[in-house]
This record gives C-alpha cells, sequence and structure tokens, in this order.
C-alpha cells in the first residue's frame, strides 16, 4: 500500500526548486501562528488540534445518536449549507457504493436539504417523505442562516404533521451554537437532542465536529477511523519541513501564485471525489479570496471533463495550475473481456484493470499538461477509506491554514459571503432592512 504523498516535481519547469523554498520561512512562520494563535483570526483555530483532542466518548456519542436514526428511520436529511453541509457530502460521497441509492440499505438513508432554495428540490423532496419515517440532522451554527431554516420549517411541518410532536422532537437532532441563535433557543424548547458546534471553529473547518462527524455515522461509516486518520495527519503536519506535505503544498501553490498562475484546478480520476473538490473549493475559496488577493479554486472530474474542459487546459491561458488526486489502490477489481469480433479494436487492452486504463489517462494527461505549459502537484491518496479520507481533510485543512498566512490574509473570517445576503434580505424586505430595501428599489429603477 503507498502512503499519502504529496510530490512537486512537476512544477519544476515552471517554478525552481528555489522559488519553492523561497517560502521556507514564511510557511515556518505561518506554521508558527498557527501553532502560538498569534495570527490574523486567532479565535478560529480550533480545528488545529481538533482530531487528536475528540475524545472515544464523545465519538461513542455520536455514534449512538446516529444508530438511533439510522435504525429507526428510513431517510434522515441531513439540513445545512456551506460549511455546515458540504464536509459530510464529501465524505460520504467518497465512501459510498456510486448507486447506493438504487440498491437496497441496511440503514436510514442520508439524503442533504438546505444547500439551495431550490422550489422543485423542496417540493420533490417532500414528496419523497410523504408517508415515509424520516429523521432530520439540522446543522447551522447560526441557526439563522436562510436556505437551511426555510428546509427545516418544511420538513419540521411534515414531520410533525405525520408522526406527531413526540416522535419529532426524538428524531430531530440539532447541530448548533452552545448558547445563541434561534436553533439553540428551538433545540431547548422543544427537547431535541442537541450537538455543539465549537465557537472557534470555523463552518468550512467543521467537518471533524458533529457538524460532519453525525451525518456521516447515519450514512453508516466509521467516524472513529475518520478521526485516527485525521490524527495521524495532524502528526505528520507539525513540523516545518519538506516532510510536512501541508507545508510543502501551501509553499509551492505560493510560489506558483507569484509566478502568475492564478488558477488552481483540484483534479480527480474517481467520479467519488467531486464532493470532496466542492468541499476543497469551499475551504481555499473562502480562506484565501480577500483583500484582492488568492487563487481560484477549481475543479474538474476526469476522464469525464477530459472530453470537455480538457481543451481548455491544454491549450487556454496559461495563467493555472493543477493538483491532481490519485488514488493508488480501489475497492473492487474488473477486467476489460475480450471479444472476439474486436469491432472496437479493444482487444490490446483486453484483460488489463479498469483501473489500469485510468490511470494511463491520468500519466498521459499529465505529460500533454506539462507540455502545454500547467505545471502538476501530485497527491497520492492510498485509497477510498475513512482513514486517508480524514488524513486529506486534515491535509487541506491544515495546508489551507498554512497558504493563507504565507499569503498575508486573514484564512478564517469571510466577510464577503455577506454581501449577497444583505441585498436579498433588502429585496425580500426583512424587518431591520427597510433603509436598503428602499435604496436597492431606488437602484433596480
Ligand atoms: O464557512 C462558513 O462560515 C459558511 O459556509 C457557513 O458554514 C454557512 O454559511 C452556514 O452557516 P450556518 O452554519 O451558520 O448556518
Amino acid at each position: 500500500m503507498k502512503n499519502f504523498k504529496v510530490d512537486v516535481k512537476n512544477v519544476l519547469g515552471t517554478v525552481t526548486r528555489e522559488q519553492i523554498d523561497s517560502f521556507n520561512g514564511a510557511g515556518a512562520n505561518a506554521l508558527n501562528l498557527l501553532e502560538n494563535g498569534t495570527g490574523a483570526g486567532n479565535d478560529f483555530l480550533g480545528w488545529l488540534h481538533l482530531p487528536s483532542s475528540i475524545s472515544k466518548e464523545s465519538l461513542t456519542e455520536i455514534e449512538n445518536v446516529a444508530n438511533t436514526l439510522r435504525t429507526e428511520c428510513e431517510y434522515v436529511v441531513a439540513i445545512g449549507i456551506g460549511g455546515s453541509y458540504l464536509g459530510a457530502k464529501a465524505v460520504i460521497s467518497a465512501l459510498s457504493d456510486s448507486f447506493a441509492e438504487l440498491k437496497p440499505s441496511n440503514g436510514a438513508r442520508v439524503l442533504f436539504a438546505g444547500q439551495n432554495i431550490g422550489e422543485d428540490y423542496l417540493y420533490e423532496l417532500v414528496e419523497l417523505l410523504k408517508g415515509k419515517k424520516f429523521g432530520i440532522v439540522v446543522i447551522s451554527k447560526s441557526g439563522t442562516t436562510t436556505e437551511p431554516a426555510i428546509a427545516f420549517r418544511l420538513l419540521k411541518d411534515l414531520l410533525v404533521a405525520q408522526e406527531g410532536k413526540e416522535f419529532a422532537a426524538r428524531h430531530i437532532v440539532a447541530v448548533t451554537d452552545a448558547n445563541r441563535g434561534a436553533m439553540r433557543q428551538l433545540a431547548n424548547a422543544e427537547g431535541y437532542k442537541s450537538f455543539i458546534i465549537p465557537d472557534n471553529v470555523g463552518g468550512r473547518f467543521s467537518v471533524l465536529t458533529p457538524v460532519g462527524l453525525l451525518p456521516i455515522a447515519v450514512a453508516g461509516f466509521d467516524i472513529k477511523k475518520l478521526v485516527e486518520g485525521a490524527v495521524a495527519m495532524e502528526k505528520a503536519t507539525a513540523e516545518a519541513n519538506d516532510e510536512n506535505p501541508a507545508y510543502l503544498y501551501a509553499k509551492t501553490r505560493n510560489a506558483l501564485y507569484n509566478s502568475g498562475k492564478k488558477i488552481e484546478i483540484l483534479v480527480n480520476y474517481n467520479p467519488k471525489l467531486h464532493f470532496l473538490a466542492e468541499w476543497w473549493k469551499q475551504l481555499y475559496g473562502e480562506s484565501e479570496g480577500k483583500d484582492k488577493k488568492g487563487i481560484f479554486p477549481a475543479s474538474v472530474d476526469n476522464s469525464t471533463d477530459l472530453h470537455s474542459m480538457g481543451q481548455w487546459i491544454q491549450d487556454g491561458e496559461r495563467t493555472i495550475f493543477e493538483t491532481v488526486i490519485s488514488v493508488a489502490e480501489q475497492q473492487h477489481e474488473l477486467r476489460i473481456p475480450c471479444d472476439e469480433a474486436d469491432g472496437d479494436g479493444l482487444n490490446y487492452i483486453a484483460d488489463k484493470r479498469v483501473d489500469e486504463v485510468n490511470k494511463m489517462a491520468e500519466l498521459g494527461t499529465a505529460l500533454a499538461h506539462i507540455d502545454g505549459g500547467v505545471p502538476n502537484l501530485h497527491i497520492t491518496l492510498p485509497s477510498l477509506t475513512e482513514y486517508y479520507i480524514g488524513q486529506i481533510i486534515y491535509f487541506f485543512e491544515k495546508a489551507c491554514g498554512i497558504s493563507g498566512y504565507i499569503l498575508d490574509v486573514n484564512p478564517f473570517n469571510q466577510p464577503g459571503v455577506e454581501a449577497y445576503k444583505k441585498n436579498m434580505f433588502a429585496l425580500l424586505e426583512k424587518p431591520g432592512y427597510e433603509e436598503a430595501s428602499k435604496a436597492i428599489q431606488a437602484k433596480l429603477k
């Protein structure tokens, strides 16, 4: 079995080793700022030693609640958005059978809501849940985010109407702030079981809190192994040297950024990683995209997207670099059959594993892109198991903290996210937004 590894040799045609190492001081300084809690946003560093500080008892408590929902419900809807959604979605997608929803299940199926305001999405979800035993995990740190609040209102009403208040109270679990916010008040008033999102962990860094762990456990995955993997990566990313994959990745992407590579494309060759990339985009986009700076995080799912985005990546503006996540070992083995007629001309790869073909697509693409002026960072992920997914999650979080400090931004705030909310509330004439409503209506005339 290969180990988790970051390889930067295929960026060296664009930046030199010296250019990468010119960030040694800044990288070491960033690690110190994180470790000593002396950098910008230092009240949001609860994620830093989270893996090693989670107790077995708290994981067992999450598992117990998850098991109740899993065994007593046909569906459990995880309601949340942004950092209160993407981590769980990413991990569950990475670990699930690709067709799980169409196969028999030995426990509740986890569905997601509150991550959009699609009327049809919510209508169709309500229709699906009519007459079904379902539970709700409602996740909101603030307790006031519009999207999950709408979904929760709809589903709570349905659950109470179908099963009565008592069943609803026993099958709604809130993950929210310890003291503040509407969800905390409601959970206390209605007697919902609840878990706390620590004050010092921001949404996009919260997947290893009950925000992510509870839905992941409801979906039937081993959260203790997930945390074990994260603990191993916490240890591996402690020191400022190139054995530390987070330090190496953070330095390298900053060297590339300084050389004019403004867009990072996270590339996977395994469709189960689509949502890991979505989670990564929020992590890096919200952490670094500020003060008119920051690498734009994009992603592709290959080889699918080679047939759509491949042209641009090979030949478009040379402002991109790629970070390829390569999954070393697959969970299953499947060989390409031989065909006597060979009408499709595939017999030259007959009997090869499908993954061997995929790996050659990966290698061939990397070589073509490097030749085309697209530097390639390479991450080896040994396999899609809880342990290694825990590793890569913590790896990206730690690298994000280091990279943000190297870039000299506060990686732990997100002031830009408020702008759309203010406009939306003004347009909806939310109480308290009267002046903003007038101003925005005048703008629209
Ligand atoms: O990273 C963030 O802070 C955001 O993406 C939030 O997680 C998201 O807006 C949801 O917020 P809340 O959990 O307060 O509903």
